[in-house]
């Protein structure tokens, strides 16, 4: 992290320098933090070089049911943080079926577009979510009567499709979102795929993905896969034998949706380090910590203190494992999160207030980033760039 606290002290140097040359006219407006200052205040500023920090980009989805419109195309404010604080992005809901191809015949890639568009032009990778899941598929996706082979040409023709149209500006995708319940078994109930197709059909989206784009990183991602456990264990069982079988299966992330309810998932590290050990990427994907709240609605300190605690330790045991350089929250702000649409009662579960100030969570993130970047926690020249192939050890190309 040397050069980065040299380049940091020389940029600060000038700064003075122009400050001192020209004083009055350039001041800032009062409030303000003074201009330089505020950008290397910023969570992706801190962050270790190669380290990605994320967030979800809010938009669709229960949005839809609330009193305020699209936040991220109407809310400027929002916009600005979103660029300064953050290094990648996740589209909420953008990307899933039911916004992306909601006729049969038709795709929207609207909110996408501007999703990726925004990205590129904020220097920002973007993690792409999701392409085979459960859930919020479309009506006529669902409802549809389709034979088996139908319904593998219209997975396969939406995954080469939508997959296609970004390739080379999608740094990971979600592949497989949400395929185990939380006792290990694959979903093959309510995943349309798994059961009409059979489990076969997840190493086939793979395949596929890696077709339409072979320098995105392909992921399985979950909830309840934090620590070791039942879920995380047939993930793992899983990823070796797609591993073996040639798949192009290169990465396992967590999403992390914690409450204070709960102890701290204490094998997070040991978990995210058997996977990194078969070869493959590992990701934090959807970070929030929810809480009970009190009769009042404010959070007591306790409360936002444990919040806190758990934000850094789930940072923490990322950047200790050394493929893990993708770290994403779901949503900044309170004002837009999911969270006391889904949890009855529950809420203030993310490292901002409504108003956007930062909360002690949002402290904890920034300090052990930077702490992270002192210490040298460089991360493994993986840093992905258009053109780059994923890195997975033990992954051989099945088409060669
Ligand atoms: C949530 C969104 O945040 C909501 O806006 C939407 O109404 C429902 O989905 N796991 C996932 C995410 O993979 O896609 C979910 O996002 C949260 C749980």
């Amino acid at each position: 992290m040397k050069p980065i606290r040299l380049v940091t002290a020389s940029l600060a140097a000038a700064a003075l320098a122009v400050s001192l040359a020209a004083p009055a006219a350039a001041a800032p407006p009062a409030g303000d933090p003074p201009r330089g200052h505020a950008k290397h205040d910023t969570l992706r500023w801190v962050a270790p070089k190669g380290f990605h920090i994320g967030s979800a980009v809010a938009g669709g989805g229960h949005h839809e049911s609330q009193p305020y419109p699209d936040p991220f195309t109407s809310d400027r404010p929002y916009r600005k943080i979103l660029a300064k604080e953050f290094s990648s992005v996740s589209p909420e809901n953008q990307m899933k079926w039911e916004y992306i191809h909601p006729e049969r015949d038709r795709y929207d890639f609207a909110m996408a577009d501007a999703i990726v568009g925004f990205a590129k032009a904020n220097r920002q990778v973007v993690r792409g979510h999701t392409l085979l899941w459960h859930s919020q598929n479309p009506t006529w996706l669902e409802e549809g009567d389709f034979s088996a082979t139908e319904l593998r040409e219209i997975l396969r023709e939406h995954i080469m499709t939508v997959v296609g149209r970004y390739a080379g500006r999608i740094q990971q995708w979600d592949v497989a979102n949400e395929i185990f319940d939380d006792d290990g078994n694959l979903r093959t109930q309510d995943n349309i795929w798994i059961r009409e197709l059979g489990p076969g059909i997840v190493a086939d989206a793979f395949r596929w993905a890696h077709q339409a784009d072979p320098v995105a990183e392909l992921f399985l991602n979950d909830y309840n896969v934090e620590g070791v456990n039942a879920k995380s264990d047939a993930y793992y069982a899983l990823v070796q034998d797609l591993l073996a079988q040639g798949v192009p299966v290169h990465g396992f992330s967590a999403q992390a949706h914690l409450s204070i309810r709960y102890g701290f998932p204490g094998s997070l590290e040991e978990n995210l380090r058997r996977f990194d050990r078969l070869g493959l990427a590992t990701a934090i994907t959807e970070l929030d910590v929810r809480m009970d709240l009190p009769e009042s609605g404010e959070p007591t300190e306790e409360q936002l203190a444990q919040q806190a605690d758990y934000y850094r330790r789930t940072l923490e045991a990322c950047l200790n494992v050394s493929g893990c350089d993708s770290f994403t929250i779901w949503g900044f702000t309170d004002k837009y999160s999911w969270v006391p649409v889904f949890f009855s009662g529950q809420g203030a579960a993310t490292v901002m207030w409504d108003d956007f100030t930062r909360k002690p969570a949002y402290r904890a993130l920034r300090s052990t980033l930077a702490e992270a970047a002192r210490c040298g926690a460089q991360r493994p020249g993986r840093g992905w760039a258009p053109g780059h192939a994923p890195r997975s050890a033990s992954f051989t190309d099945g088409r060669r």
